[in-house]
């Protein structure tokens, strides 16, 4: 069993990994609470078909109370209607602060239970099974919690830590390969801020991972990137500073997933393409050797996204990064690279160097 200790001061916890963790979910469970709890659990509609049974199965054997539900699926779901509907169900069928609540899924059912635990009776345990790649590496670990407003994404939550994180590479053999993608992009993500070394090997190993060819590697790659998120997340739980360094390709990534419309490119999809234009930048910004970003620019253009950069409206995404400036005191901060794994956050970028990095990422992806 690989342990990940995530050392935050008021809520430390444990992250564990191994296959077939699934089928001892009762057990681990025993360590924080006794025999008879009710435990809520949540999961979306394909991985109730696929992983459910044995996780119910488990905590049975284990003597827990256990029901489960099933929340809608897809980030327009990640709203608060569905969070009011589960505070009815839960409330109406006597779950108490005493109760805990699994989530077992991707970064979505995570983000709904986890939020639903942070708030229904200000809080019950919580324990998070990612079950897709992203959520493994990156939403499950560091207790962002929350749902989406018409306004924008995950625009209300809170920081709620759960109890543990429960891996299960395994479960990873029924993903879609497009979701697959996604979780390497953020893979590679904590590669380019923390780890040279790291990087070469995942960017080396890219079939073995994407492919699911070796599953103790993918298991070595997960423990990584949880290791890296969560020395990042100790140091600074509520993001005041440190923890911007894991904001790495997201500008001009979420400037891309807006302006092309939600649903086009996958989230993780578009951290690749904004960590090519991020590369990039760098030279020019933060001093990043050429040659070097070239080698990264190049491994990343190899790597097959859903989708196409052709259409993109090179006004509406800047338009997406005025936005994010606003949201953000007014200042447009990138996560830029003096170094490989060495980020620096460099303030005040004009809008027009990000409008010739669009053009030019347009020009350079398709
Ligand atoms: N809290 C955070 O820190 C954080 C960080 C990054 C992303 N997020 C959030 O995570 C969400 C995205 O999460 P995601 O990428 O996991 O997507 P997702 O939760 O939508 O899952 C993708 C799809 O895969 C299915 N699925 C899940 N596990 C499966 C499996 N093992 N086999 C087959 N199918 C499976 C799901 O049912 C779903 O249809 C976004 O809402 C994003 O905002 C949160
Ligand atoms: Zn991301």
């Amino acid at each position: 069993m690989r342990t990940v200790s995530v050392n935050i001061k008021e809520h430390p916890y444990k992250i564990l990994i191994d296959q077939h963790l699934l089928m001892g979910v009762g057990l681990e469970l025993a360590r924080y609470a006794k025999s008879g709890t009710k435990v809520a659990l949540f999961t979306s509609k394909t991985v109730k078909k696929l992983y459910l049974e044995r996780v119910v199965r488990s905590l049975k054997t284990s003597g827990y109370n256990v029901e489960s539900f099933v929340l809608p699926s897809g980030e327009g779901e990640k709203k608060l209607k569905t969070v009011s509907e589960m505070y009815d169900v839960l409330i109406e069928n006597e779950f108490d602060r005493s109760s805990f609540i699994i989530a077992l899924g991707g970064g979505i059912v995570g983000d709904i239970s986890g939020f639903i635990a942070s708030s229904l009776y200000r809080g019950i345990p919580f324990i998070q099974i990612p079950t897709t790649l992203l959520s493994q590496v990156d939403s499950s670990v560091g207790g962002k919690v929350g749902v989406n407003h018409n306004a924008g994404k995950n625009l209300i939550g809170a920081f709620y830590q759960p109890k543990t994180v429960l891996i299960d590479p395994r479960v990873l053999k029924t993903l879609d390969p497009r979701e697959l993608i996604c979780g390497y992009g953020e893979i590679l993500k904590y590669g380019f801020i923390k780890d040279l070394s790291f990087l070469e090997l995942c960017i080396n190993s890219k079939n073995i991972i994407l492919d699911l060819k070796d599953i103790e590697l993918v298991s070595d790659i997960i423990q990584r990137s949880v290791e890296i998120k969560a020395e990042i997340v100790a140091e600074d739980e509520k993001e005041s500073g440190k923890r911007m360094v894991l904001n790495f390709g997201h500008t001009i990534g979420h400037a891309i997933e807006k302006s092309c419309g939600f649903g086009k490119f996958l989230h993780g999809e578009t951290v690749i393409l904004g960590m090519i234009a991020a590369l990039k930048l760098s030279v020019v910004e933060s001093g990043l050797d050429p040659q070097k970003a070239n080698w990264a620019i190049g491994k990343l253009k190899e790597i097959k996204l859903g989708s196409k950069l052709e259409n993109l409206d090179i006004e509406m995404a800047l338009s997406a990064v005025r936005h994010d400036k606003k949201v953000r005191d007014g200042e447009l901060n990138f996560v830029l690279l003096k170094d490989i794994a060495s980020p620096v956050v460099v303030k005040g970028i004009e809008l027009e160097k990000v409008r010739e990095i669009l053009i030019w990422l347009k020009n350079e992806v398709d």
